[in-house]
C-alpha cells in the first residue's frame, strides 16, 4: 500500500510572477481553496496517511493554512460562525503533514531527493499541487491501483497538444493493456520535432526508493536544476516503470491560461455562485 505523499512546494512559481513575489503558488485560490488543499484531499481519499511537503524561502503561508489557528476559531465563533470555525478547524486535521526546507531551488529532482528520510523504503506518492484533477475517482487512488496491479512505479499521463509538448516530461510508451504503457524512454521537454510521443507526464507519480540514489548523482540538466525525468531515465534501466492515462479533468494551474480555466470549471460546480458566472459569461458575448 501507499502511504506516503511527497508535495514539492518549494518552485519559484516564475509563471506567476509578480504574484508569486510574496505568496506561494501553492496557495494560489480555486474558487475559495488554495490549489494545494484540493491536492491534499485527492491524496487523503487515496488512502494516503502522511505528507510531506517539500518548502522553501516564502511559503510559510502553506504552514500557516494547515496548522490551527486558535485566534480564527474564537473570532468566528464571538460572531456566531460556529460552522465555519468548525471547517476551519478539519482543514488542520485532513491529514498528518511534516514540512521539510529545500535549502536551495536545485529542480524537482532535489526537492524529492529531500524526502528521503521521509519516506524511507516504501514505494510513495508525489502529487505536483499546481496539477488539479477533476475525477469521480481520486486520481492517486486510480494510480495505486495500477501500481498494486503492476508493482512498479507509476507515472500519470496525459495526450497534450502538440504546441505543449515542449513544457512537459514526454515519454515513449508501448501500450500493455487500457490506458497502461510501459515506459522505453523519457525525456524532459523536448521540443514538438523531436518528442518521442504526445504523452506528458502530470503531476502525479507513483515511485520506488531506488530513486534516491539515482537523483543524488544526478547532474543538472534542463534549465540547469535536477530533474527528476532524467532520474526517472536511469531507473528504466534498471526495472520496468508504466505510464497510466488518467481518467479525469487535468488543469495545469502552473499556467495561467489553465488556472482561470479551473476557476471556471470549479465555479460552474458550485452552487452558491454557479448562476452569477453563467450569467456573465453569456453577457460577455464571446464569438
Ligand atoms: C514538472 C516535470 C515535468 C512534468 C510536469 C508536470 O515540470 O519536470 O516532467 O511534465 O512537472 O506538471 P514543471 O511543470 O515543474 O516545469
Amino acid at each position: 500500500m501507499i502511504k506516503k505523499a511527497v508535495f514539492p512546494a518549494a518552485g519559484l512559481g516564475t509563471r506567476f510572477l509578480p504574484l508569486t513575489k510574496s505568496s506561494p503558488k501553492e496557495m494560489l485560490p480555486l474558487v475559495d481553496k488554495p490549489l494545494i488543499h484540493y491536492c491534499v484531499e485527492e491524496a487523503v481519499l487515496s488512502g494516503i496517511e502522511n505528507i510531506i511537503i517539500i518548502t522553501g524561502m516564502g511559503k510559510t503561508a502553506i504552514e500557516d493554512y494547515f496548522d490551527i489557528s486558535l485566534e480564527l476559531e474564537r473570532n468566528l465563533i464571538k460572531r456566531g460562525k460556529k460552522k465555519l470555525a468548525k471547517e476551519m478547524r478539519k482543514i488542520s486535521d485532513l491529514a498528518e503533514i511534516f514540512y521539510v526546507r529545500q535549502k536551495e531551488t536545485l529542480g524537482l529532482g532535489h526537492a524529492i531527493l529531500c524526502a528521503r528520510s521521509f519516506v524511507g523504503q516504501e514505494a510513495f506518492a508525489v502529487i505536483l499541487a499546481d496539477d488539479i484533477i477533476d475525477a469521480k475517482i481520486p486520481v492517486m487512488r486510480q494510480m495505486i491501483q495500477i501500481y498494486n496491479r503492476m508493482k512498479a512505479p507509476v507515472l500519470a499521463v496525459e495526450r497534450v497538444p502538440r504546441e505543449k509538448v515542449s513544457s512537459y516530461g514526454i515519454i515513449k510508451g508501448e501500450k500493455v493493456s487500457d490506458g497502461v504503457y510501459l515506459i522505453k524512454d523519457v525525456v524532459e521537454k523536448p521540443p514538438a520535432s523531436r518528442a518521442p510521443s504526445n504523452l506528458g507526464i502530470i503531476g502525479r507519480y507513483i515511485l520506488t526508493p531506488e530513486i534516491f540514489d539515482i537523483l543524488d548523482n544526478t547532474r543538472p540538466g534542463k534549465m540547469g536544476e535536477i530533474q527528476l525525468t532524467d532520474a526517472i531515465r536511469v531507473l528504466l534501466n534498471e526495472r520496468s516503470i508504466y505510464a497510466y492515462e488518467i481518467t479525469g479533468e487535468r488543469y495545469d494551474c502552473g499556467d495561467k491560461a489553465g488556472f482561470i480555466k479551473a476557476n471556471l470549471a470549479f465555479s460552474l460546480k458550485r452552487g452558491d455562485i454557479s448562476r452569477e458566472v453563467k450569467e456573465f459569461i453569456r453577457k460577455l458575448n464571446i464569438q
